[in-house]
């Protein structure tokens, strides 16, 4: 997509970014004790928008009254099991978004998807990136897909129902994608309207989920900006290292342009630190450098570093089935929870 029309390569270059950590180096063997910290209450103050005050324990004169803080360095929110669903649906539209590769918008969409399943809502998820990972990631072969998400975008007589398929996790649909779809971000160029092509595809399925999630591709061309364009909120996932945080104020910039210019409703739901180390001091410095910058936009629940989601990838499936009781299912529960009181049971 060329510059000229907004969004093009270079656009929002005037964002300042998040500034560097300031902390002298430290040996490279260093580690601090693990989560969860704790802190004397009398040196913690509750967020001035945290959703759920903490409880602390009742203080005595020996020893004074302690208050848990999240890996966030905010006190941890006990948050509620969501409620059962109410009817008729309305679908949130949430992206996926981040332009730097790898930080976990694929493995938080599966995860995410599936926990919201879990607690009896419905889910589609839109795969939105021509890697495919979110297809292959739930155990599609992209090779043997007849339509996917490019025949539905590019074609008037294909229509969401021949496109979507089971995920393998009930209640939690997918729409699939594979390579085709690269084509698809030179051919809309010629469109009318190229930047709604999603929104307009996807608004037959706004009646019939409670989430569709859209895993976006790791840049900020015309297949995100559709993807903003056709959501009601964004979440950032960012992986705890500092380079993650370089690059945040393009991405903000152009969600800022998004929302100026082709969709007011559109919000940040949220940023999300994923591979966080709590026992190293970079991660928990990157965290609170993110806390100190984004505020309460910051997710509670951080997801740590664990193997296990790169296994449970290869096996094709979410982690809240591959290693159901995993503290990286548990996360993505806690997240599925925060989500709904944040932004979906409102
Ligand atoms: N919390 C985590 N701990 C360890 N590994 C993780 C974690 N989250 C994701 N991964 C692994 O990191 C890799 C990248 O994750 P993922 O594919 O979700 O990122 P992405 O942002 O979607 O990447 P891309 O930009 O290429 O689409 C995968 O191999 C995944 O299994
Ligand atoms: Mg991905």
């Amino acid at each position: 997509m060329s510059g000229a029309d907004g969004f093009g390569p270079h656009f929002g270059s005037e964002a300042s970014e998040i500034p560097p950590l300031m902390r002298p180096p430290t040996p490279p063997d260093r580690h601090e004790p693990s989560e969860p910290l704790r802190f004397p209450s009398t040196t913690t103050t509750v967020a001035p928008q945290a959703p759920v005050e903490v409880e602390a324990q009742a203080a005595t004169p020996e020893a004074p009254a302690e208050v848990v803080l999240g890996a966030t360095g905010r006190p941890m929110p006990d948050f509620p099991d969501p409620r059962p669903v109410t009817l008729p649906r309305h679908a949130r539209v949430i992206s996926m978004c981040n332009q730097k590769g790898g930080v976990g918008k694929t493995t938080t969409t599966i995860n995410l998807g599936a926990s919201l399943a879990e607690f009896g809502r419905k889910v589609l998820l839109v795969d939105f990136d021509p890697q495919g990972s979110l297809s292959v990631g739930l155990g599609l072969n992209p090779h043997q897909m007849d339509l996917t998400i490019y025949n539905l975008l590019m074609q008037r007589d294909v229509t969401l129902e021949d496109v979507v398929v089971p995920s393998g996790v009930p209640g939690m649909d997918l729409l699939p994608s594979n390579i085709d779809l690269s084509a698809a971000e030179v051919q809309l160029v010629h469109e009318v309207a190229r930047e709604q092509t999603l929104q307009r595809v996807l608004a037959p399925a706004i009646d019939q989920y409670d989430v569709i999630l859209i895993d976006c591709q790791p840049s900020l061309g015309l297949l995100t900006v559709n993807a903003l364009t056709a959501s009601d909120g964004v979440i950032v996932p960012l992986e705890c290292e500092y380079f993650a945080l370089r690059g945040v104020a393009l991405l903000k910039t152009t969600i800022d342009k998004v929302q100026e210019r082709l969709n007011p409703r559109l919000q940040v739901d949220g940023v999300l630190g994923t591979m966080f180390d709590g026992r190293t001091l970079h991660s928990r410095e990157v965290m609170q450098r993110l806390v100190e910058a984004w505020g309460d936009t910051v997710f509670h629940t951080v997801i740590r570093r664990t193997i296990k989601f790169s296994d449970s990838t290869v096996a094709g499936e979410p982690i809240t089935s591959y290693a159901s009781a995993s503290g990286g299912a548990e996360s993505y529960r806690q997240l599925a929870k925060e989500v709904v009181v944040r932004c979906l049971d409102v």
